[in-house]
């Protein structure tokens, strides 16, 4: 039963050299630069998005994920979401309002496969980057590079997927819309989603806590995914696979990587998701197909490459 949770809201993303990830994430995903903070933090968000920002870089010695925050209907809901989480036995600690620009307090903990994600009910609200708040054109002019519209999910890597499948759904009120299935019925992958999207956050196991797969983008059209891969090859950015169509979620995708080795997706359509749909299912010996529909077997890489 759905719980409050709205969108998955922003990403902390470590990266090695800031003005090189600039170069990525604003002038060729697109993303829009909105503020940078007295801890040296730049802050992104795509155009469509409503909030002030969804993606904060943060320079490292190392890649990866710091977190990712899911946005809650309300403060109400948040304290009522803060407390079901104590109750279910995970250790809970918050960031007070401003530690992040512009952002209420939130409510952050650590699930089984070692990934740290926090909940929140308040962000400043900018509105669509360029666009008039009444008559709004239905885009702005001087998008750049891919056009990101959204940062839209993550797909993260760790131990104990069943686990945190039960987190999501028991206590944040998550719907399972996809999954991967062993032979002994165990769940591998699960796709879990708190809106009408095929899914808001996906968790595939292995055996190292806390990694980050990928973080995605959304794209207009599948034309505009041909083009990004252009922008790949005409950048000299290293590409993983696409473009391609996933059998999980049935969205079409490109793969490729920052100059600090996280992996980004940029991908397009794909299926929808209403509470009442029973997950759909893909068993792990056809991971294959699942995952890259027309190759059918999985790039060499694809799983062992992480952040
Ligand atoms: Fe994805």
């Amino acid at each position: 039963m759905r719980k409050g949770v709205i969108r998955p809201g922003h990403i902390q993303l470590r990266v090695m050299d800031m003005e090189e990830a600039l170069k990525h994430y604003r002038d060729l995903i697109g993303l829009i630069e909105v503020d940078r903070d007295d801890k040296g933090r730049v802050y992104l968000k795509g155009w469509t998005e409503v909030d002030k920002y969804s993606v904060v870089l943060v320079e490292s010695d190392t890649p990866g994920l710091d977190f990712i925050g899911f946005k809650v209907l309300n403060e109400k809901v948040l304290n009522g979401l803060k407390n079901d989480l104590i109750d279910y036995g995970c250790e809970v600690f918050e960031h007070e309002a401003g530690e992040l620009d512009s952002c209420g307090r939130r409510v952050c903990f650590v699930t089984p496969t070692g990934h740290t994600f926090e909940l929140y009910a308040e962000k400043e609200q900018t509105g669509k980057w360029g666009l008039a708040k009444i008559n709004p054109d239905p885009w702005p002019l001087n998008l750049t590079g891919m056009k990101a519209e959204r940062f839209d999910h993550c797909l993260l890597m760790g131990p104990n997927v069943p686990a945190t499948k039960m987190l999501f759904s028991e206590v944040l009120g998550f719907d399972l819309s996809e999954q991967v299935v062993t032979p002994d019925n165990t769940i591998a992958g699960a796709f879990m989603s708190c809106s009408m999207k095929a899914h808001d956050i996906a968790f595939v196991e292995c055996p190292d806590f806390g990694k980050l797969h990928h973080v995605s983008f959304h794209l207009e059209t599948w034309q505009d995914l041909l083009k990004a891969a252009d922008l790949l090859t005409m950048t000299e950015t290293k590409k993983d696979i696409g473009p391609t169509r996933h059998g999980l979620t049935s969205g079409q995708t490109v793969y490729f990587f920052d100059r600090s080795g996280n992996r980004n997706e940029v991908f397009c359509g794909g299926d929808y998701h209403y509470p009442d749909h029973p997950p759909v299912t893909w068993k792990a010996e056809d991971l294959g197909k699942a995952i890259f529909y027309h190759e059918l077997v999985i790039h060499p890489t694809y799983l062992e490459v992480l952040t």
